[in-house]
């Protein structure tokens, strides 16, 4: 079988943590070859180039097959509240609707009791509901059985992204408890029946999120860049392995930079301290004074500032989560993608 040295690169690096038979899926080959590729047992096809038909017919498969693959669920969780959830999930959501191939549809529902996504989003928060624009539909309107509708119907179109459809959450905490686990769950089915990708924001309820994180592919799992932040981590550890999702984690550090918080290289000691090991992280975010800024400017920062520091480490951070996409250069990074975590693994198999 002719594999272009392109695709043998996008499987190996892949293959940092999605699974052999996912990405066989993704490139429409038996999971053989992807282990063969892996154990560098398949050279570059070098006749692979434009003019050649057998090629040319390999691509065309990779490509109408990629439209089929299962979707990407991902979420981001944090021990505690007030991480930089949700502003993460959002700019990711955003970036991904801005670089998914083919304008693809994008999803980012948002099930948290205090819902904040529209907020993130702008134009969509409760303020805006209150202060008179019309209603929109939330996650409360949805049916909490398969029920055949548009999706345009149950969600809104981001202004400035159409591919981008947005679940907002419930107005008030007191709707959200008469929401009930079959209508989100049924909400995040349909969204992955219907869009490229889904981001999904969780509520703090833990019980709700034992429910519904094994919906996900990917676990972002963001920590600040302070001591309470890397402690939470190891508190949070044991409702993952719980949960079985520690091989789907990236971990993500937030707020780097931040005023009177440790710097990468304190995190990590804390954690090598604990560990016994190095670890490497999925996302280094630094402090970003213009995200709380970013409702004076009317515009996400990820729209009104792609060139700021922060969305450039979105890019890096989302080009971990589909690394078959191109992101302007942004899949190659120096370090070697530790990103899906090493850490969490190596607290698996150490308990
Ligand atoms: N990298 C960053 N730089 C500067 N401020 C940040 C950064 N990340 C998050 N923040 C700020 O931290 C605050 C909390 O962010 P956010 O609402 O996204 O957190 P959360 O984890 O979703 O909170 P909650 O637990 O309430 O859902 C916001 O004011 C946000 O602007
Ligand atoms: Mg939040």
């Amino acid at each position: 079988m002719g594999l272009s040295k392109e695709t043998i690169e996008r499987i190996k690096e892949m293959a940092t943590f999605l699974s052999e038979d996912y990405i066989a899926e993704a490139f429409n080959v038996p999971p053989d070859v992807v282990r063969a590729v892996l154990r560098d047992e398949i050279e570059p096809d070098d006749a692979d180039n434009e003019s050649s038909p057998l090629n040319a017919q390999d691509r065309i498969q990779v490509v109408e097959r990629s439209k089929f693959v299962r979707n990407r669920t991902v979420t981001v969780i944090a021990p505690g509240g007030g991480k930089g959830k949700t502003s993460l999930l959002a700019s990711l959501a955003l970036t991904a609707a801005l670089y998914v191939p083919e304008q693809r549809p994008v999803a980012l529902i948002d099930c948290a009791e205090v819902s904040k996504l529209g907020t993130w989003l702008q134009g969509l928060g409760y303020l805006d509901m209150v202060a008179g624009n019309d209603t929109y539909p939330t996650i409360a309107d949805w049916p909490e059985k398969d029920e055949q509708f548009y999706l345009e119907e149950l969600t809104i179109q981001h202004p400035q992204l159409e591919n981008l459809y947005l679940v907002p959450g419930a107005y008030t905490v007191e709707q959200w408890r008469n929401i009930g686990m079959a209508r989100m769950r049924n909400a995040i089915a349909t969204l992955q029946r219907s869009c490229e990708m889904v981001f999904v924001d969780l509520p703090a309820d833990v019980a709700v999120i034992g429910k519904l994180l094994p919906l996900h592919d990917l676990i972002v799992v963001v920590i600040t860049a302070d001591y309470p932040g890397v402690e939470g981590l190891l508190q949070l550890v044991p409702l993952l392995k719980h949960l079985s999702v520690l091989e789907r984690c990236l971990l993500v550090l937030n707020r780097l930079g931040c005023a009177g918080g440790l710097s990468q290289k304190d995190c990590r000691q804390v954690l090598r301290q604990v560990l016994d090991e190095d670890v490497i992280f999925g996302g280094l975010v630094p402090e970003e004074p213009g995200l709380p800024q970013q409702f004076k400017k009317g515009r996400p920062l990820v729209l009104a500032d792609p060139q700021s520091p922060y969305c450039a480490e979105i890019r890096h951070i989302l080009s971990q989560l589909c690394p078959d996409w191109k992101l302007n250069g942004h899949n190659q990074r120096n370090e070697k993608n530790g990103g899906i975590i090493g850490i969490l693994k190596k607290l698996r198999r150490g308990g």
